[in-house]
């Protein structure tokens, strides 16, 4: 949801690096793009080039200067639509002091009329800009006040979040500050450069040495230094924190689209997100970040899952894994509802947060919300020292690397082999599932990854039948028990990237609605495969079969029945077998493919789908 950028230091080329920066931040926004660099001279000034579009298009409207400060933001609206008046940076009256912002300030409209009657003049509809007004109201040299100072006094009075970053015209340095959206410092390779960026990836081709902001934190940095301050002003000791993975992981390399190399790179993922927790021959899981007393886990009475989007799926998996291994109450709950119908929670309640980005708006203060009502809290997360992984009391890192691609595929087969080891460990501890047992499925588990690879490297048999089906405008998922959370996953990911839609459904639901859809023109994706709902799930084929409507299934390999019953124009793609428990690992890749390939046909922007955006930090 809007991302930031900014450089100060020895390069003359500020704005070609916050503009380089601003690309690889793409994903959290995408409809307006603009920069703010200090052009020095007496008096030094403030150059904006900004404007409605992508970054790229924006770039183009730069004619190269010198300086060596500069702030940049990617836009995705929520206050006032997609405009060259609306984009960032923000400038105040005087256009002495820019800011960009990441965020929703709440009372901006309260804030407005203050300056307004004040005499200070907007020109955009945005919230954000009330802010460069604000700084401006405090800022003033001849008091001796900083741009820091300004700014402490006037975030101060902001209610909602902010990422921010600010410079001003006549001071060589830049302010960064937050309140629930992430800043990061990335401190240069000689220390006398600094960079700030809504997250770590656009830090990758400058600097791994980073200082993540915490809320309430102020940065200041300039050419030689670097301090941090919180909201009283105190200096700040802070730790340099080194980023895991490299450049490399963060490119699309051979593939076309960053998508498509995510979806590969699921068997790693699964692999590296099991590395070292599951012993095999053991029959052990071991999970580090969320060691418990065999006592505390036996204590457990209820385990809600909280999560927005992909990763509530995976937490709706969750909720069947642990109910059916470790036999705990399961719920899985959309975060953005969780926090306000003033949940039921004691001491004895689990909450487990799962997001891939650690930042998402609802997931954050819902996570709160849980522990400030006393339950005990685990966050399942794929960014390193992102604010979910620091609030949450015990954490599991998925170790997916790096998710561009704004649909997310692998951060889910991660989360998803995370659930499956802490349903596994507790299911061992609360003596629900006998040593015999986990032995069998913990061999099973470690076959999973070549299993996928399989799925994979037959991709074009699912792009045929994308090509097949890609133009329709609505379509049905079915999945019933495990794969009912597949099969809303798998719509998802059409609708997002195809702008198909889809609905999915619990197979067995079909009769008390959806049927009525279905038609020549309405098909159905259907997850068939073989397990303890197999025939269930049959016979609601055979009933869309009889409605005339068209199918796409997902079946297991060898299974000719099915075949028996389709049409010459119905089409089915292969898994390999596997335990039930294990088939939506299996299940969830075709699906994520059939979408991609579909919004492939249909030319839309895979990676950069329209009006959404990869990491929401506004509720
Ligand atoms: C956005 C993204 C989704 C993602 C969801 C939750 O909607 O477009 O891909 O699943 O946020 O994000 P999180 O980072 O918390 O997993």
């Amino acid at each position: 949801m809007c991302g930031i950028s900014a450089y100060i230091g020895k390069n003359n080329n500020a704005a070609e690096i916050v503009f380089n920066m601003l690309s690889r931040l793409e994903y959290r926004g995408y409809d307006s793009a603009g920069i703010a660099y200090i052009k020095k001279g007496k008096p030094a000034k403030i150059s904006v080039v900004r404007d409605k579009g992508m970054v790229e298009d924006v770039k183009e409207q730069y004619i190269p200067e010198h300086s060596d400060l500069c702030i940049g933001h990617t836009r995705w609206a929520t206050h006032g639509e997609p405009s060259k008046i609306n984009a960032h940076p923000h400038l105040d009256c005087k256009q002495e002091i820019a800011i960009v912002h990441n965020g929703i300030i709440e009372n901006y409209i309260a804030l407005k009329k203050m300056l307004e009657d004040e005499g200070h003049k907007f020109v955009s509809a945005t919230d954000s800009e009330v802010l460069a007004h604000l700084i401006e109201k405090f800022y003033d040299n001849d008091n001796v006040l900083t741009l820091e100072d300004a700014v402490r006094q006037a975030i101060a009075l902001l209610r909602g979040s902010y990422g921010i970053a600010v410079i001003s015209s006549k001071e060589e340095k830049i302010v960064a500050a937050r309140l629930g959206s992430p800043i990061i410092v990335g401190i240069g390779k000689d220390e006398n450069e600094y960079f700030v960026s809504s997250d770590t990836n656009a830090l990758l081709p400058y600097t791994n040495s980073t200082i993540p902001l915490n809320d309430g934190e102020i940065a200041i940095l300039t050419k030689n230094d670097c301090k941090i301050i919180n909201k009283d002003a105190i200096l700040m000791q802070k730790k340099i924190e080194k980023i895991l993975y490299n450049l490399q992981s963060a490119e699309k390399g051979e593939y076309a689209h960053y998508m498509l190399k995510e979806i590969f790179e699921q068997p790693r993922v699964i692999n590296e997100t099991m590395r070292g927790r599951l012993r095999i021959e053991e029959g052990i899981v071991m999970l580090g970040g969320v060691r418990m007393k065999d006592e505390e886990i036996r204590s457990i009475s209820r385990i809600v899952f909280i999560a927005c989007g992909t990763s509530l799926h995976a937490g709706m998996l969750g909720k069947y894994l642990i109910e059916e291994i470790a036999r705990i109450p399961a719920e899985a709950e959309y975060a953005s509802e969780f926090k306000y119908k003033f949940p039921v929670l004691d001491k004895n309640t689990l909450v487990i947060a799962i997001s891939q980005s650690g930042e998402t708006a609802d997931t954050i203060a819902s996570l709160r919300e849980a522990r400030a009502r006393g339950a005990n809290t685990i966050g399942i997360v794929n960014v390193v020292g992102s604010t979910i992984a620091r609030e949450a009391e015990k954490g599991i890192y998925v170790y997916a690397g790096p998710e561009i691609g704004v649909a997310s595929t692998k951060a889910f087969t991660a989360q998803v082999t995370a659930l499956y080891l802490l349903s596994l460990y507790f299911g061992r501890i609360r003596n629900t599932i006998s040593g015999f047992a986990l032995r069998e499925l913990v061999e099973e588990f470690a076959r999973i990854p070549e299993k996928v690879q399989k799925i994979l490297d037959n991709a074009n048999a699912i792009k045929d039948i994308a090509d097949e089906f890609y133009n329709y405008r609505d379509f049905l998922y079915l999945g019933r028990g495990y794969n009912f959370p597949v099969a809303l996953e798998g719509a998802l990911k059409l609708k997002e990237i195809s702008y198909i839609h889809a609905e999915g459904y619990p197979a067995g639901e079909m009769k008390h609605g959806p049927i009525a859809m279905i038609d020549e023109g309405f098909p159905t994706m259907a997850v068939l495969i073989k397990d303890n709902v197999y025939n269930k799930i049959m016979s609601n084929v055979e009933e869309i079969k009889a409605r005339h409507g068209r199918i796409a299934a997902i079946t297991t390999e060898g299974d000719d029945n099915v075949k028996k019953i389709l049409k010459k124009d119905d089409k089915v793609m292969d898994i390999p077998e596997t335990l039930p428990i294990f088939y939506p690992f299996l299940t969830v890749v075709p699906l994520q493919l059939f979408a991609y390939f579909c919004a492939l046909k249909l030319g839309k922007n895979v990676d950069k789908p329209r009006n959404l955006a990869k990491s929401v930090t506004v509720e």
